[in-house]
């Protein structure tokens, strides 16, 4: 991971005290295989390459939670390094700006839009992802005339759909063209209004190329899986130049790009946590593409701990918002329960099961919600209404989202903080049979893949199941035979 060649003392050192993380999260990286005649470390003299800068899939992470140290990301600190670099011809979006159509997911598909177009340094391209589709169609015309939103694989019957097969810009005279392809369709997509067609690659490939000069650069946006994107770029002629590939199975971008049937590929990652700066030039030969990893690293959610202030004013401002909104009631008690039970709470368990209650109080996580309180208290961390945010009470409290789950303090302070039911689900039917219906097993049998929808690799980096259990550990009542 470590970067042969660092321009700036001030970039190595950044690199330095992220690179544990990268090294552990870091999917098995492109060997540099034959591939290295492109890697940035031969520069061909006289030769102008294209400077352009893409950032994974966000996926709904506008900044990371902070709820462990060392997260990398956030379009602050993001566009903070643009601000300083200013070393760019092109500034591309991955798409998949959300990961869903929540109430939340399209104010913050409006706010990342904003910031990512409407302030100092403005993109010139979202490539529109599978997950954006899902946005309300309704939207699409506002969220045109914020970006430019390339969907070249895409066509419509209706008037207003506001895709475009191609952003082309001229960069010191070399012409620069982007392409992206969607490559797949929402599920329902056959009951819209005006259903979107998907073109086969080759077909959308020729429209997206219509009109290109043969010295136009063609840089292509995949969002799909790597071993679709390989099979697609076989079926394209003329060759792209270069493809960013959206797969979301890499967490962060290889340092090196992969040579695919003589066409460089470049994985940028998801959610937003790296930014990559590539280089691209063609020369007689082919492609030239050099890649650097710019880890966006920061303290823990520090306010004053990097970042671009109008941006984070920006993110603020989103925040107060949802609070005003009032989202975090409207996302509340929309799913049924996973096993169809209620939840009771957790000091109704505790009446049959006071060893564990006494065990469980003791815990952290008895103390979830209570840090979200202090979070939101704390203007040196947060200072922002963490606690009608969504994102941050769901993995704080229990059930939150479906039917009898949590709804606030003031309705249900008795699901704040990570319950019983949090782990062993919704437990009416096995409290009012006074335990005879059995719970069942914790996580169907698999406790550490429970544990790890909350302490996924950004919350809790170094998570192990037998570091952590002994943590929290309880059990039946001696009276409570195993039958
Ligand atoms: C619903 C989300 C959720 C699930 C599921 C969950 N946790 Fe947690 N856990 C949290 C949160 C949130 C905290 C932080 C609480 C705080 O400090 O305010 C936490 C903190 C902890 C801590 C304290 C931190 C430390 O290491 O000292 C331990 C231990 C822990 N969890 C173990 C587990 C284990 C083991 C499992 C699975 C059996 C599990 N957790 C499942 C949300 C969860
Ligand atoms: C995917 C689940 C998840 C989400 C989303 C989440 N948290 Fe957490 N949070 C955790 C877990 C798990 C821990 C415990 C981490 C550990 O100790 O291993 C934690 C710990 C914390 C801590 C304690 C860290 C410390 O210094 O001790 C704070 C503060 C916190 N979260 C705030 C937030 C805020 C604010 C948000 C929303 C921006 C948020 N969390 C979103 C799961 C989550
Ligand atoms: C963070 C997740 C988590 C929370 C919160 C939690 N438990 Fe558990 N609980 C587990 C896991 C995991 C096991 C099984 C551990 C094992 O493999 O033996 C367990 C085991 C149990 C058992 C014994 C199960 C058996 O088959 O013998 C009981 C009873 C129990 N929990 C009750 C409670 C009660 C009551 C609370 C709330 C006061 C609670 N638990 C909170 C995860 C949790
Ligand atoms: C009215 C008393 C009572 C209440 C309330 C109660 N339990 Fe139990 N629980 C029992 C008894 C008795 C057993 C032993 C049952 C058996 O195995 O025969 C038990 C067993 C369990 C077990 C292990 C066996 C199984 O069913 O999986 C878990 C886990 C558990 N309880 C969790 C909970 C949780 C979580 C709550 C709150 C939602 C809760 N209990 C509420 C009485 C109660």
């Amino acid at each position: 991971m470590i970067q042969p060649v660092l321009a700036k003392a001030a970039l190595l050192l950044v690199a330095l005290a992220v690179l544990p993380q990268c090294r552990r999260e870091a999917p098995p990286a492109a060997p540099p295989n034959g591939a290295s005649p492109t890697a940035a470390s031969a520069p061909e003299p006289n030769v102008d390459r294209i400077r352009l800068v893409v950032s994974g899939s966000m996926l709904g992470r506008l900044e990371p939670c902070g709820c462990a140290g060392g997260q990398l990301g956030g379009l602050p600190r993001r566009m903070q390094h643009l601000g300083e670099q200013r070393q760019y011809d092109l500034l591309v979006e991955g798409g998949d700006l959300v990961a869903g159509a929540s109430e939340l997911d399209l104010q913050k598909a409006f706010t990342a839009l904003s910031v990512l177009f409407g302030m100092q340094h403005p993109y010139d391209a979202l490539g529109v992802g599978p997950r954006d589709l899902q946005l309300p169609r309704e939207e699409w015309t506002s969220y045109a005339s914020m970006a430019t939103l390339v969907t070249t694989d895409l066509r419509s019957t209706a008037a207003d759909w506001p895709g475009v097969p191609f952003v082309e810009k001229v960069v010191r005279d070399q012409r620069v063209r982007l392409l992206s392809f969607t490559t797949s369709l929402p599920a329902d997509e056959s009951k819209a209004s005006a259903p979107l067609e998907l073109l086969a690659p080759a077909a959308a490939w020729q429209r997206g190329l219509e009109g290109a000069a043969a010295t136009t650069l063609r840089v292509l946006l995949l969002h799909t899986g790597d071993v679709a994107a390989r099979r697609i770029v076989t079926e394209l002629a003329p060759k792209p130049d270069l493809v960013l590939c959206f797969d979301p199975a890499y967490t962060d971008p290889p340092a090196h790009p992969e040579l695919v049937d003589g066409v460089p590929f470049v994985f940028p990652g998801i959610r937003g946590r790296n930014l990559v700066l590539v280089t691209l030039a063609r020369l007689p030969s082919g492609p030239r593409v050099g890649t650097e990893v710019v880890p966006l690293a920061g303290s823990r959610t520090v306010p004053g701990g990097g970042g671009d202030p109008d941006v984070k004013q920006a993110l603020l401002q989103h925040r107060q918002q949802v609070k005003q909104d009032g989202v975090l009631g409207k996302m509340a008690n929309l799913r049924a329960t996973a096993n169809g039970h209620d939840y009771v709470g957790t000091a109704r368990c505790g009446t049959c099961h006071p060893s564990a209650l006494a065990a469980w109080q003791q815990s952290r996580h008895a103390a979830a919600w209570q840090t979200l309180v202090k979070a939101e208290a704390d203007p040196k961390r947060y200072g922002w209404p963490v606690t009608a945010y969504p994102d941050c009470v769901g993995c704080h409290v229990v059930g939150y989202g479906e039917r009898t789950g949590f709804l606030g303090m003031d309705h249900t302070p008795d699901l704040a903080a990570v319950g019983c039911e949090s782990c062993h689900g919704a437990g009416s039917a096995h409290a009012n049979g006074g335990g005879l219906v059995p719970m069942g097993k914790v996580g169907g049998g698999q406790a550490s893949v429970l544990c790890t929808t909350c302490h996924d690799y950004e919350q809790s980096p170094d998570f192990l199941y037998g570091d952590r259990w002994p943590k929290i550990q309880h059990g039946r009542e001696a009276h409570q035979q195993k039958r």
